[in-house]
């Protein structure tokens, strides 16, 4: 018997993953999402998207939270588009951890009818080659615009979704549920 058919063997039956599993966290789904308005909505789309898949969670987040009030915001955004602008983060993963995972979805509000400046934060450092991208986002009323990410992100991109008008509910997880069956999750 060879050495590695040996240890497999070994740490199988000790209850720990084989080696072809080792490193790799959950099912390799990772839902890394970016919300900011009071009702949370894309963080409600990413629990859904998790719950489904049985992903891992990940929050996006300014290391400088952006103000309450909505034209200050929407002010800030503009500025950090026009600038092209890449706010710092409050944390962050590291390549290695991002490599356990194969399928990474990406939510986010659509603002200014783009992905928000800190999406491309989070995503430009890593390297996402060889894994799948999924976006999703939640808008008030507009389409995704997932051009500039596509562009931007060198992966392999799956068809998004986008919910306008978010609002928790059977019809909302009914719109998740026949995307991630679409794309080819068994839920
Ligand atoms: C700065 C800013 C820009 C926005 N731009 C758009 C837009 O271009 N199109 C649109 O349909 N909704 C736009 N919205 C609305 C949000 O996309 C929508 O309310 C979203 O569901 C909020 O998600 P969240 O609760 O995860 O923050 C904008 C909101 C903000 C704060």
């Amino acid at each position: 018997m060879k050495m590695k058919q040996l240890l497999s063997l070994l740490t199988d039956a000790a209850g720990f993953p084989s080696f072809a599993a080792a490193g790799k966290k959950g099912n390799g789904v990772l839902v890394a999402y970016f919300t900011w308005s009071p009702a949370q909505n894309t963080k409600q789309m990413a629990e859904q998207i998790a719950a489904a898949t049985g992903g891992d969670l990940f929050r996006i987040e300014p290391e400088e939270a952006y103000p309450a009030d909505y034209r200050k915001t929407v002010q800030i955004v503009k500025d950090e588009m026009q600038g092209n602008i890449r706010p710092k983060l409050k944390s962050t993963m590291t390549q290695e951890e991002l490599d356990r995972y194969d399928t990474v979805f990406v939510g986010f509000p659509v603002w200014c009818y783009d992905a928000p400046m800190v999406v491309y934060s989070f995503l430009e450092p890593l390297d996402l080659s060889g894994k799948t991208v999924v976006p999703f986002a939640t808008s008030g009323g507009g389409e995704m615009n997932d051009r500039n990410l596509r562009a931007k992100i060198p992966a392999t991109f799956k068809d998004s979704l986008c919910i306008a008008g978010y609002s928790p509910g059977e019809s909302s997880s009914r719109k998740i549920t026949e995307w991630l069956s679409a794309l080819g999750f068994s839920l």
